[in-house]
């Protein structure tokens, strides 16, 4: 059993929570309250379903409520960037944010400040549940919305061999590549099937959340008997339409939860200023995730 805040709560208690929609599925709950409990902190994490239009006015709550800081996921990290007071360089760099913090401004005022904490995620847990170090590779990235740009973003920053880029969109995978070639002058990207092999296909689209969802892959178009590793960023459900494919195909698989539990830490640590127990928060997300009866 992941450790449980047994202090009672009370007004000294602080407040986090992640919004998003759906959020039903979301594990940052077991996982942060985990982490304050084993720290002996007085806080605790909560989660709201939150529509879009209504995601300025439920940032300003958090604010005027003196909340300590929230999470942001599917579908306002694009969203957020335009509605906090400052933008860390993290989150200036991948042009979405995913982490708030409240902190004291002038006389009165309450300062959020947006970051993003996914891309260090990622990198995080290829390394970890992959083996893989991006350095050289050929990746294959599907998806251009706030997750896609910023792993794209991050995959370029490792200095990787060559980026393929596919969206649902096109314009949009055409756009996220054109600011890569800005940005990374000397890495060959392009948007398309690749027309070889690659090392790594990483999924960042929201195909695959939903129970029946199809695979994002058109495997008409590119087989996954061309792809050495395979990682979906989607945690729940735990195998994914594409997962299950890539496993058939014999590639090495994972899914995104050792990249939630990267993006948790530093957030945690964000807000907290302590470090974050890694291996206390990565038991709490698996047991929240695959260990409970309430899907
Ligand atoms: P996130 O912050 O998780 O990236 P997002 O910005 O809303 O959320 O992006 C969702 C991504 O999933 C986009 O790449 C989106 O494609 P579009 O840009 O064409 O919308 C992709 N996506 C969502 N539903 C999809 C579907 N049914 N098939 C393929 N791609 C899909």
């Amino acid at each position: 059993m992941p450790p449980s805040n047994s202090a009672p709560i009370n007004a000294a208690t602080r407040l986090c929570a992640v919004l998003g929609s759906p959020i039903r599925h979301s594990a940052s709950p077991a996982m942060h309250n985990a982490a304050f409990a084993t720290l002996g902190l007085n806080w605790r994490y909560l989660a709201f379903e939150v529509d879009p239009k209504n995601l300025r006015a439920a940032i300003e709550g958090a604010r005027a409520m003196n909340f300590a800081g929230l999470n942001l996921t599917v579908p306002h990290k694009l969203l957020a960037v335009d509605m906090v007071d400052e933008l860390d360089a993290s989150a200036r760099t991948w042009g979405a944010v995913n982490t708030i913090k409240f902190e004291p401004g002038a006389v009165g005022h309450v300062r959020a400040v947006g970051f993003n904490t996914d891309a260090d995620g990622l990198t995080v847990s290829l390394r970890h549940d992959l083996q893989m170090e991006l350095r050289g590779k050929k990746v294959f990235l599907l998806g251009a919305g706030g997750a896609g740009r910023a792993a794209a973003l991050k995959i370029a920053s490792e200095n990787v061999a060559e980026l393929f880029l596919m969206n649902r969109t096109a314009s949009k995978a055409a756009e996220l590549a054109a600011e890569i070639n800005k940005q990374f002058p000397s890495l060959h990207v392009s948007v398309g099937h690749p027309p070889g092999e690659v090392d790594l296909l990483l999924n960042a689209t929201s195909l695959g959340l939903k129970p029946g969802d199809g695979s994002p892959l058109d495997e008409g178009q590119f087989s996954l008997k061309q792809v050495r590793a395979v990682y979906d960023m989607i945690y729940k459900p735990a195998e994914t339409r594409l997962l299950a494919d890539a496993k058939a195909a014999g590639c090495k698989t994972a899914n995104g939860i050792g990249m939630l539990v990267g993006q948790g830490a530093k957030a945690f640590e964000i807000w907290t200023g302590r470090p974050a127990p890694l291996d206390v928060m990565r038991r709490a997300v698996e047991a929240s995730v695959y260990g409970s009866v309430t899907k």
